[in-house]
């Protein structure tokens, strides 16, 4: 183990790139799915990985939701820093037990012109080698309710 290994910690088991698919769905759209790329790139000597995700249409036609961030450790916890270009701010804090990263929203800010989302849940799991994770959001009328879920295998 080096010394990035020591300050990534339980974040270890997050990073490298990941491709896999995902599908959507919410109550007042059509369901969906994509295809995913998900980088969590180790930054030597730092204590976080830098976090992209890019989403295309089924084969890769046109490119779908991208956000960028960090997932940072941060006292005894873990954050993730989510910024996306619909117009939103995240931070998402909780803990890895058992490769499970189960998030809670510290914060959600909105550009004026952005959808009226009230809140963003998110959950990542590592098991038996495959990255997954699932998405809910509170928008406009409707309450907390699933839009995402994907796996991914590590490239
Ligand atoms: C993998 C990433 C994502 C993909 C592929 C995706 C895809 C989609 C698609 C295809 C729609 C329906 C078309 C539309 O109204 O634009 C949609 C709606 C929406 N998504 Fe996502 N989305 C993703 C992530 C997110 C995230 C992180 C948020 C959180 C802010 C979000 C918020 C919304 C909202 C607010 C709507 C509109 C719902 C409505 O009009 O009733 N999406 N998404």
């Amino acid at each position: 183990m080096d010394a990035t290994d020591d300050l990534l910690g339980e974040l270890k088991v997050f990073a490298g790139t990941w491709t896999g698919t995902g599908t959507g769905h919410y109550p007042t759209i059509a369901d969906f799915s994509y295809e995913e790329e998900i980088d969590f790139t180790v930054m030597p000597g730092k204590p976080f990985l830098a976090y992209r995700s890019r989403t295309w249409s089924p084969g890769r036609e046109r490119p779908m939701h991208t956000e960028n961030g960090y997932l940072r450790r941060s006292g005894g916890a873990v954050e993730l820093l989510v910024s996306q270009p619909t117009g939103f701010v995240e931070i998402q804090r909780g803990d890895v037990v058992d490769g499970v990263l189960d998030l809670t929203p510290l914060s959600l800010s909105r550009s004026p012109d952005a959808k009226p989302v009230h809140e963003v849940r998110r959950r990542f799991v590592v098991a038996e080698g495959a990255l997954s994770y699932d998405l809910w959001m509170a928008h406009a009328e409707t309450p907390l309710t699933h839009h995402l879920t994907a796996r991914f295998q590590r490239v």
